[in-house]
């Protein structure tokens, strides 16, 4: 494949800095090599320009930074449509979770019936009207479906992700309303319950089979958090009790094997609050293993 990689130093999603530093985490642990050396050619775009939050005002609404966000996902979702476009594979390196919203938006401009892996201990599936927080990393998903304020929805052009075709693995943390909200959205969610009753393998093959099933595109989005905090210390928004290392390297080289995904994200690796680099090396080799790095 030829791995475009596209870097979103964002952080406005978030009430943690230092998630804008992501993107320069995960190249530094060697991406780059390790996409080479699974046979791939790697382009790199660099990094979008993102003002930082410092050098504006925070409007005090339930959607902090709207505007900002809003501008830099028309950005993104351009630069992967044209990815998609020109045949590459988008790899997209956050930055936190509501840049999910600028690679969706983007996606679905090309396929039409995308699937979506979510991989989070969160569900994303807030919407400025149920968030306790404001914060916009909180509502990617609601958004791909078309929930939520209009103006984060500019990027889809009107066309959003089928609900039956998100699957989620590894969440284990949900606010009460967004709960309520997720139980009648039609998506499947893989707990950390499921998980530990089934088995990662298990729980793969049901959710490769959902996203496959009738979709011309798969995305998986790659959040950091659905990985215990013992493996992944670099987040803002750890939550015990998730992924260990392993089940996560399974999951992915499983996605490799199959040969399914057609784009990919990671976000919310946090540099500022991790331990010599650990998460931005788990996250790099993730990526290595969806894209089929194998040790021998
Ligand atoms: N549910 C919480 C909120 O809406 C936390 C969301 C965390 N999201 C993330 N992408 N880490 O604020
Ligand atoms: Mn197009
Ligand atoms: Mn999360
Ligand atoms: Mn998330």
């Amino acid at each position: 494949k030829t791995v475009r990689i596209i870097g979103v130093p964002l952080d406005y999603g978030a009430d943690r800095r230092g998630v804008d530093m992501g993107p320069s985490a995960i190249r530094y642990a060697g991406l780059h090599e390790k996409l080479r050396q699974a046979g791939h050619q790697v382009v790199d775009l660099g990094n979008l320009p993102v003002p930082v939050p410092e050098s504006r005002e925070v409007a005090q609404t339930n959607l902090k930074y709207l505007d900002e966000i809003v501008k830099v996902s028309r950005v993104l979702a351009r630069a992967v449509e044209k990815a998609v476009e020109e045949d590459a594979y988008p790899l997209v390196l956050g930055g936190d979770h509501s840049i999910a919203i600028g690679t969706i938006g983007g996606l679905v401009r090309h396929f039409q019936n995308l699937g979506v892996l979510w991989f989070d201990a969160h569900g994303d599936y807030n919407t400025d009207q149920t968030s306790p927080s404001g914060n916009i990393h909180g509502m990617p998903v609601a958004t791909a479906v078309g929930l939520g304020h209009p103006a984060l929805q500019a990027s889809f052009h009107g066309r959003f992700v089928n609900p039956a075709k998100i699957v989620y693995v590894g969440v284990r943390t949900l606010d009460p309303e967004e709960a309520q909200a997720l139980r009648q959205s039609g998506t499947t969610v893989f707990s950390m319950h499921e998980i530990d009753r089934y088995g990662m393998r298990d729980v793969m093959a049901k959710a490769m089979d959902i996203v496959t099933d009738g979709t011309d595109g798969v995305h998986l989005s790659f959040d950091i958090d659905a990985v215990d905090p013992l493996y992944a210390p670099g987040s803002g928004t750890p939550f015990s009790g998730g992924l260990t290392e392993r089940e996560a390297h399974l999951a992915l080289e499983l996605l490799a094997e199959s040969d399914i995904l057609s784009s990919m994200e990671m976000v919310e690796v946090n540099p500022i609050l991790d331990e010599h680099n650990r998460t931005g090396q788990l996250a790099a080799n993730l990526i290595a293993s969806a894209l089929g790095h194998r040790i021998i």
